[in-house]
């Protein structure tokens, strides 16, 4: 990052004024005195001084993919020392949250992240990215009940949103589908199904937005590539 883009993000001048204490000399880097202004710097490794101060360094920003297994919990801290997903992690420095929820027994993709304002776009309404799930539901969903599920029905007295549902294998005993959601309701794929007499029995996330599940193991985690951040912040209107 350039430095007075470093300066004018840590609040203290706009780029302009920022520019123009760079040339003045009241910056300094690693305790040096810098003049130029498009000098690269690493906020979160140089130390970064404007007229006499340092300016706080950021937080490295971490992206991790998990597969939750079932049975562990989404929360970040469990008061009652339940196994949490960051249970499953090893030690990382930053401070992780996840970014939505996913029930006990529901398996699959989540996002940790100590990056506040994706993790907040993410989850708003006005943003709400697709996610896909995998799901498997007791009994033979009939073609009318998942048209009914497919143009939105009344939950907890509110209306979902209109969804897209594929059938991959049905039999007597149960039905195998995808369904896309664009809103994350509490336990919203269970009660969807359960309100139509086909409680959920199997449930996986496979994908958020651009960020799929693929081959990563239960348990398993792996860092978020450049090009797959760069796609999410871009959905979620951020540069
Ligand atoms: N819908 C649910 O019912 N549970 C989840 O964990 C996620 C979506």
């Amino acid at each position: 990052m350039r430095l007075q883009v470093a300066i004018s993000h840590a609040g203290v001048a706009s780029r302009r004024k920022a520019a123009m204490l760079i040339e003045a000399g009241f910056v300094e880097v690693n305790d040096k005195i810098v003049r130029e202004k498009g000098l690269a710097v690493d906020p979160e490794r140089d130390r970064i001084k404007v007229e006499g101060r340092y300016l706080k360094r950021e937080a490295r920003k971490v992206y991790l993919l998990i597969n939750k297994p079932k049975g562990v919990i989404t929360t970040a801290s469990d008061e009652k020392g339940r196994k949490t997903v960051l249970d499953l992690l090893p030690r990382i420095v930053e401070r992780l949250y996840p970014v939505g929820r996913l029930d006990k027994d529901t398996t699959g993709l989540l996002l940790l992240t100590n990056d506040g304002e994706l993790a907040y776009r993410l989850t708003h309404p006005s943003f709400e990215v697709e996610k896909i799930y995998h799901v498997e539901v007791k009994g033979c969903a009939s073609p009318q009940t998942l048209e009914k599920l497919r143009k939105g029905i009344f939950v907890d007295g509110k209306r979902t949103l209109p969804t897209s549902i594929t059938v991959l294998k049905q039999d007597k005993r149960k039905t195998i589908l995808t369904i896309k959601l664009h809103e994350g309701r509490k336990r919203q794929v269970r009660r969807m199904f359960e309100v139509q007499g086909h409680p959920v029995t199997k449930l996986k996330r496979v994908s958020i937005g651009n960020l799929k599940l693929g081959e990563l193991g239960p348990g398993c985690h792996r860092g978020i590539t450049r090009e797959e951040l760069k796609k999410l912040k871009t959905m979620v209107g951020m540069k």
